[in-house]
């Protein structure tokens, strides 16, 4: 059973840095539970979640389809395209309509200021399943494979190298919820939020852990016991396709660069991935790879969350 964490139950998940560690703890808990339990309670049942695409997906739209209905409940699977909100309704309406008809609002969009007017305008909690700022659902089913990898996280040494973007961002607020010793290796031009990371960082010293920065790949990468990598373009960047790959060529994982980490170092990626710009074929398909793993947590993060979300309290 899982018992709603009083900083998740009811709450909007927009960027997880308005939770904090003791819940964010329970529901890696929970997640890890969900995962060794092939029987899930129908913790949703009679519970339908809306969830928004307006952009592509392929593992956050599955594995939140998948997560819910085995936790018994229903999921709208909603094109952007095929909204009126495609056609100019605006963000306001369509979070106060939808708010009358579902448990939840699950959404993927562009702008990070999107979401937060739809969070605004809506009765029901919003979850962020990716904004051009952040993907903190990707950030849940990191730490979870982490976890499971290596057990405690606090102190652990962990690199991400590339661009600095949204799944950069979440990874630094959840080592500041975790105590994940993290160093983003990104060039010029290229690096993560400043802000953000000063408060990840000072929020992990909190627990045990750090959170900084360097323009130099193999510092980044040296002693690491997971080496993290994204696309270099992501949803959005098409137009800055041919200077990011100029830029950020040295910063690919390749075997060379994961010779520096530790020798127990294992490789992930939130997928999709692009071989030949931020990683190799060889090491993404290669012993170190955790990719698959990561990617099936999805699920297990996502439902574990909703669980959290909408779970009954059980004072009530
Ligand atoms: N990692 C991730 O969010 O993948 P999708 O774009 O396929 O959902
Ligand atoms: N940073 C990527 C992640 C895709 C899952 C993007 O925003 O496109």
């Amino acid at each position: 059973m899982i018992t709603p964490h009083p900083s998740l139950r009811g709450r909007s998940v927009l960027s997880l840095r308005n939770h904090d560690p003791a819940g964010i703890a329970a529901l890696l808990e929970s997640a890890a539970d969900l995962k060794a339990d092939r029987n899930w309670p129908p913790l949703l049942a009679g519970r339908v979640i809306a969830l928004i695409f307006e952009k592509p997906s392929t593992r956050t739209r599955v594995s939140f389809e998948s997560g819910i209905a085995r936790l018994g409940g229903d999921s709208l699977v909603l094109s952007g395209r095929d909204m009126q909100m495609g056609r100019g309704e605006t963000v306001e309406d369509t979070a106060k309509v939808l708010s009358r008809m579902v448990d939840a609002i699950v959404i993927r969009t562009g702008p990070h200021a999107t979401i937060t007017e739809l969070d605004r305008a809506a009765d029901v909690p919003v979850i962020n399943a990716l904004t051009y700022e952040h993907h903190p659902c990707q950030a849940l089913a990191d730490a979870q494979t982490l976890a499971e990898r290596f057990g405690d996280l606090v102190g652990l040494p962990v690199a991400y190298v590339g661009d600095g973007n949204n799944v950069c961002t979440s990874l630094m607020i959840i080592a500041g919820l975790t105590g994940i010793d993290l160093t983003c290796g990104c060039p010029a031009g290229y690096e993560p939020d400043a802000e953000v990371m000063a408060w990840a960082d000072a929020a992990a010293r909190a627990l045990g852990g750090r959170v900084d920065g360097t323009r130099e790949p193999g510092e980044a990468v040296r002693g690491a016991r997971a080496v993290y990598t994204d696309t270099w373009v992501s949803m959005g960047d098409e137009e800055t396709a041919e200077a990011r790959r100029s830029a950020l060529g040295p910063f690919r994982v390749d075997d060379a660069l994961l010779a520096e980490a530790a020798g127990d170092a294992v490789v992930l990626h939130c997928l999709p991935a692009h071989y030949g710009d931020e990683v190799t074929h060889g090491v993404l398909h290669g012993p170190r790879s955790a990719v698959w793993d990561q990617a099936e947590n999805r699920m297990h993060a996502q439902a574990a969350l909703l669980a959290h979300v909408l779970g009954d309290d059980p004072g009530s």
